[in-house]
């Protein structure tokens, strides 16, 4: 199901960059459609030629220095639409224009750099006056300018930092204006996008509510619908919206799995049921996931059977809806990207991550994912227009397996309550000290250790847990909220004098990488 098909948009052509994903955002969050095209799938995304209004080059790990890297053909560059090459973007544009690209281990550059204007140019109206602190993250660089092209600015070590070809509007940036290191690099789009590309703010993602749902009813037609419901974002806006496409044909299943934060899905329920009239069951599984997990410290194994049970479970539950024919799912657009591996590398497992992704095979159902264009941030902004009350759609992310993978080493009952009192009073007072919307994700951990204490007069040996509060962009790499210490005493006071069982309070202080955001 494709939904954007007649949209005027910016391809960004993805050489493999970690951080290709931020260009789609920043120009989407500039009110333009952006679309992520692998190299090898250009061919395809060029047959609706007039809606492209510019192309992106992104940065990536191959080197134009070897005879085998990734390129395009020149033609593109023939095709009367402004290209704007960023880091590798550039380096390929010099190539292809008989320019000089040496690696140099001595001159290279990662990080923070100063960046000097040589010459005026559209690109840089509004962002360079004079010095310009710039993100840079390159070996490889410019040693010869490419025929026709102009220097614009440079910095100590790399003398062409930025080029461009006016007339035939082909710019080059060696630096990454879509980080947030480079200061006001949303300028550098702003002049891509309006003065060279001349395209119009257009999209939003509210515009899109009618024709998604449109295209839901068109595709669904009479058929059934199943949907997982965790209360998440995602799903709860997944759900929101095919309920308003095809109403009772839709059948939500909550899985309770016992591993969620105090109370919060029995709540997430009533307001499924009761507010939007959501036609979902509710299954406590509780016992089972605590039974199966009896002794299971390994995380992986643990993942494992979350996840197993999970899609046991669900799988039952849907088999008694006869006529199911479609899965709704929350898949978003950075799933999408990073399941296509652009650069041919295979990145190393990490985590299992726990989803619901063995069904439709399994179960003989087709999938439906009206969210898989979209970016969170603009998911939020539809769930809102879908009337999706602010504490579901600001919700920080929470994972499949929850409080499982937060309890280090096995689990119990009794743990998990202890877990849930402690999280419960740190979301509370994030929430009532107004600091919950400034941070990515907060929650609680366990530790599979006890220390010594004293209250009153009285030795006590009780669980330390752990407090996680980290910002960040999008999950891929986080850095811990600072807290003000009268914040840090507070928290640690409650949490001591509230929750039977934890005598220690421990701050994780650790950025991602090298930590991941959750524990296990
Ligand atoms: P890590 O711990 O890998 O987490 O830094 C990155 C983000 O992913 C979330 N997470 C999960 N989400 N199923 C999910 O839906 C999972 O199994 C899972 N594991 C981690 C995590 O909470 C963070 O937002």
């Amino acid at each position: 199901m494709q939904f954007q098909n007649n949209k005027e948009r910016i391809l960004i052509i993805d050489f493999g960059s970690q951080v290709t994903k931020l260009i789609a955002r920043r120009i989407r969050d500039l009110g333009v459609y952006s679309e992520i095209v692998p190299p090898q799938e250009l061919k395809k995304k060029l047959k609706n030629l007039s809606l492209i209004k510019g192309i992106i080059l992104s940065g990536g790990p191959s080197t134009v220095t070897k005879d085998k890297h990734q390129t395009i053909s020149k033609d593109l560059f023939e095709k009367k639409i402004p290209i704007l090459g960023i880091c590798y973007g550039l380096q390929l544009i010099s190539k292809l224009y008989g320019g000089s690209i040496k690696s140099s281990k001595k001159r290279r550059e990662f990080g923070r750099a100063f960046l000097y204007k040589k010459k005026n140019s559209e690109l840089i109206k509004n962002f360079l006056i004079s010095r310009k602190v710039v993100w840079m993250s390159h070996e490889d660089a410019v040693f010869k300018l490419p025929k026709n092209f102009n220097c614009i600015a440079f910095t100590k070590d790399s003398k062409y930092t930025i080029i461009e070809n006016a007339q035939k509007k082909i710019y080059g940036v060696q630096f990454h204006p879509e980080v947030t290191h480079t200061e006001k690099g949303e300028q550098i789009f702003k002049n891509f996008l309006f003065s060279i590309c001349k395209v119009k703010k257009k999209w939003n993602i509210v515009s899109q509510k009618k024709k998604l749902i449109g295209e839901i009813k068109k595709v669904v037609k009479k058929d059934k619908v199943i949907c997982a419901l965790s209360g998440g974002v995602d799903s709860s806006v997944v759900a929101l919206l095919v309920n308003k496409a095809i109403k009772k044909n839709l059948i939500c299943i909550m899985v309770d799995t016992g591993l969620m934060r105090k109370d919060e899905f029995k709540y997430t329920y009533k307001i499924f049921k009761d507010r939007y009239k959501l036609n979902v069951k509710l299954i406590n599984a509780s016992k089972i996931f605590i039974e199966k997990l009896k002794n299971t410290s390994n995380p992986e194994k643990k993942r494992k059977i979350i996840g197993g049970l999970f899609i046991k479970i669900f799988e039952k539950e849907a088999k008694k809806i006869k006529n199911v024919k479609y899965l709704a799912q929350g898949t978003l657009y950075p799933d999408i990207i990073e399941s296509r591996s652009s650069s041919g590398s295979k990145s190393s497992k990490i985590k299992s991550h726990h989803n619901v992704g063995g069904l439709p095979k399994k179960m003989n159902l087709k999938l439906l994912e009206p969210l898989k264009e979209f970016f969170k941030d603009e998911v939020r902004v539809l769930g809102k227009s879908l009337g999706l009350s602010k504490d579901i759609s600001l919700r920080h992310p929470f994972p499949g397996p929850g409080l499982g993978i937060r309890i280090i080493g096995n689990i119990n009952a009794e743990k998990i309550k202890i877990l849930q009192e402690a999280d419960h009073i740190y979301i509370n007072e994030l929430k009532k000290n107004n600091l919950y919307d400034k941070i990515w994700q907060a929650y609680v951990a366990l530790l599979p250790v006890k220390s010594v204490g004293v209250m009153g007069d009285s030795r006590t040996y009780e669980y330390i847990c752990l407090l996680r509060a980290v910002t960040s962009e999008d999950g891929m790499t986080a850095d811990y909220f600072k807290f003000p210490k009268e914040f840090l005493d507070k928290i640690s006071n409650k949490i001591v004098n509230n929750v039977k069982g934890i005598n220690r309070v421990v701050y994780d202080i650790t950025s991602k990488p090298p930590s991941t955001i959750e524990l296990e």
